[in-house]
């Protein structure tokens, strides 16, 4: 499963990168205003900014909600970079765009995805990627990673191409459900990755085995 960072700020990029399990990135239009990232060029520059960091693949969302203005914005996203994405919301403009882009040799991420009905679209469609956004699908008390399991079994047996990117994790357990349900890839804040780091026998035989070592060499 690979793990993706679902941020756009860049030193929690750099400090994910550094641990050497970075994958990709993914952004969208609140995370970049979370940073305070506004206006055309500052948010070309950022999303070039990421490519620089992160050796994997970066999530561009397009703004345009109509066909023609999804494939404009899509099409000059894309050639930023090689590892950009396309992020192109789940609606009738979004999936009848995201077939052009296939057709184009354009990789996409089919986002705000809350169905399987949805996600066979995306898959039909022949997006890269899908993105299931499981925290909001537990926030209405639904089951978020019942849908990863149940995309996971309809991808496998009709044998789609397509990558379940679960998103909207909100923590560390979820990771690990996610690797159970078949996702291939998770996109992560920065906490729930630094999470998995924890459990207290760690800690608790880590102090152990350096006390033990200060009290045997006390001496020398
Ligand atoms: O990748 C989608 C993600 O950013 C949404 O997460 O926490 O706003 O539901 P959240």
């Amino acid at each position: 499963m690979k793990f993706f960072i679902d941020t756009a700020n860049l030193e929690q990029i750099k400090e994910a990168s550094e641990l050497g399990i970075l994958d990709g990135v993914t952004t969208n239009p609140s995370l970049m205003a979370k940073e305070g990232i506004t206006g055309h060029d500052n948010i070309i520059k950022h999303y070039l900014d990421i490519c620089d960091i992160v050796k994997g693949d970066v999530s561009a969302e397009v703004i345009s909600t109509d066909f023609k203005g999804i494939v404009e914005e899509g099409e000059k996203l894309a050639a930023l970079h090689p590892n950009i994405v396309v992020k192109v919301p789940m609606i009738k403009d979004g999936i009848k765009a995201i077939s052009w882009f296939t057709k184009h040799g354009i990789r996409t991420n089919c986002t705000l995805v809350f169905s399987a009905g949805q996600a066979i679209l995306a898959a039909k469609a022949g997006a890269t990627y899908l993105s299931p956004f499981i925290g909001r699908v537990d926030d209405i008390s639904w089951d978020g990673l019942e849908l990863i399991h149940q995309i996971s079994n309809i991808y496998g047996i009709q044998g789609y191409e397509t990558q379940i990117l679960a998103a909207s994790i909100r923590n560390s357990l979820h990771i690990v459900k996610c690797a159970e349900a078949g996702a291939h890839v998770v996109t992560c804040p920065l906490s729930a990755i630094l999470g998995l780091l924890k459990h207290p026998l760690t800690d608790i035989g880590l102090e152990q085995f350096l006390a033990d070592h200060r009290k045997a060499n006390a001496s020398n």
